[in-house]
């Protein structure tokens, strides 16, 4: 699958799958690129016949890349992931390939952010109990446990992008914010920061997850966490759902040792829309159960639709690859007059010296030039100003360890 591949601009065929979001297209449109934009997802059969030909390939979720059609995609050179998660792309065959992947990490933290905040308000105050009595004509009211967030503590387990994005506004709301963090993390605003998450769940009003699914956190929430928490204390899981042992958050909940619980995530989770939800959690009062919707709002699929369509076209012009998936993170600001050699390659010592020795044997002058390795590939852009023969990219194209060679100018 070594491939050299030199791309006219004007030419750039985009092929995008599931209903990617029309900023997107427009976004590509706007390069001058073939934007073909299709409803569903395609099989591997039809990716195989589709791929020949298309330079950029949009999916979600639904469309899986396999080793099989990344094969027949012949002049592909960057897959963009319109959602977060990749594990419907065969990440290995592609960094092979040097094709790079995007997607979208950060678009749909602010969605999670404004859940969270509004289950903390709904829950603080019982909402869902009064709503639910109100349905059934009883006029119940009353101040008693209902509360104000403003001067009660919130509770932050895992300070990355959403848990500090919360922390910030949780604040403006006039909540105090402890936080506690496996990494070393910088406070934002007055936010404490606790040593342990004993010490944390001790003394928070609220306790919020927002830890990535690693594995070491599967069951990392359970009785003995959940016992630590204050009583009448809520709990919120907008994480992942393996993190909490839901039999153990039932029993807090029953047992009325807990106040309130807001969970987005499950354990497992229907394959479909429409599909019965399973879950001990169900029928009970002041839960707030919600179906995976932390990050699924218009805005968020707006901001997904841009970020990855932006990447795919930085990558196209320029060779970069900041927070790209799979290849190594390289950005080097483009230069007037330069033409631009973008060298993918397998990751063993010699590599740079070897393409700078041809360009050196063929008189042609570097004037930028950034290297980064990752595992198995290392990824090397340099700039050159004048013009070079085609055999320099030959020589460089015929080396062992050329994963795949790309000219822009
Ligand atoms: N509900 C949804 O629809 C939805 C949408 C987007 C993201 N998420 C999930 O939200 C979570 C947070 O996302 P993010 O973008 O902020 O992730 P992130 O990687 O930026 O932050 C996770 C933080 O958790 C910390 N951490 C990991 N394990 C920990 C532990 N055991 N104890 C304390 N800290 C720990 C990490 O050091 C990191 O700072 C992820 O699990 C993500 O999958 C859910």
């Amino acid at each position: 699958m070594k491939r050299k591949v030199m791309i006219d601009q004007a030419k750039v065929r985009v092929l995008l799958l599931e209903s990617i979001h029309p900023d997107a297209v427009s976004r590509l449109e706007a390069e001058g690129y073939q934007v073909e934009s299709l409803r569903n997802a395609l099989d591997e059969a039809e990716l195989i016949e589709r791929l020949p030909g298309v330079h950029l390939l949009g999916i979600r979720s639904k469309t899986q890349v396999t080793a099989k059609a990344l094969e027949a995609a012949d002049s592909l050179v960057a897959i963009g992931a319109f959602c977060i998660g990749t594990d419907q792309i065969d990440l290995g065959t592609a960094s092979r390939a040097g094709v790079a992947v995007f997607n979208a990490p950060f678009s749909n933290t602010r969605s999670v952010v404004e859940l969270a905040l509004a289950e903390i308000i709904a829950m603080t105050r019982r909402l869902t109990e009064k709503n639910n009595l109100m349905h059934e004509g009883v006029w119940d009211k009353a101040a008693v446990g209902s509360h104000e967030v403003r001067g009660r503590r919130l509770g932050i387990v895992g300070y990355g992008n959403i848990g500090t994005q919360l922390s910030v506004l949780a604040e403006n709301l006039g909540m105090h914010v402890s936080f506690y963090d496996t990494a070393d993390k910088l406070a934002l605003g007055n936010a404490q920061r606790c040593a342990s998450l004993d010490e944390l769940l001790e003394q928070s009003d609220v306790v919020t997850l927002h830890v990535d699914g690693r594995p070491g956190n599967a069951g990392f929430f359970g009785t003995e966490q959940l016992a630590k928490m204050k009583p009448g204390a809520i709990f919120l899981n907008l994480s992942r759902g393996i993190v909490v042992d839901h039999g153990s958050l039932r029993d807090a909940l029953t047992s009325g040792h807990l106040a309130g619980a807001a969970v987005d995530v499950f354990p497992t989770e229907p394959k479909g829309r429409g599909d019965e939800f399973v879950s001990e959690l169900r029928g009970l009062p002041n839960v707030i159960l919600t179906p995976h919707i932390g990050g699924s709002t218009e805005e968020a699929q707006a901001d997904i639709g841009d970020f990855v369509a932006n990447k795919l076209t930085h990558f196209i012009q320029e060779g970069n690859t900041t927070l790209s998936v799979n290849l190594p993170s390289v950005a080097l600001p483009a230069q007037s007059g330069t033409s631009r050699i973008v060298h993918v390659h397998t990751n063993m010592p010699g590599v740079l010296a070897q393409v700078n020795s041809i360009l050196a044997e063929h008189h042609v002058n570097v004037e930028g030039q950034l290297l980064s390795t990752r595992g198995e590939y290392g990824y090397l852009i340099t700039d050159i100003g004048g013009s070079f023969s085609s055999e320099v990219l030959d020589k460089l194209q015929g080396m062992s360890q050329t994963v795949r060679l790309r000219v822009l100018s």
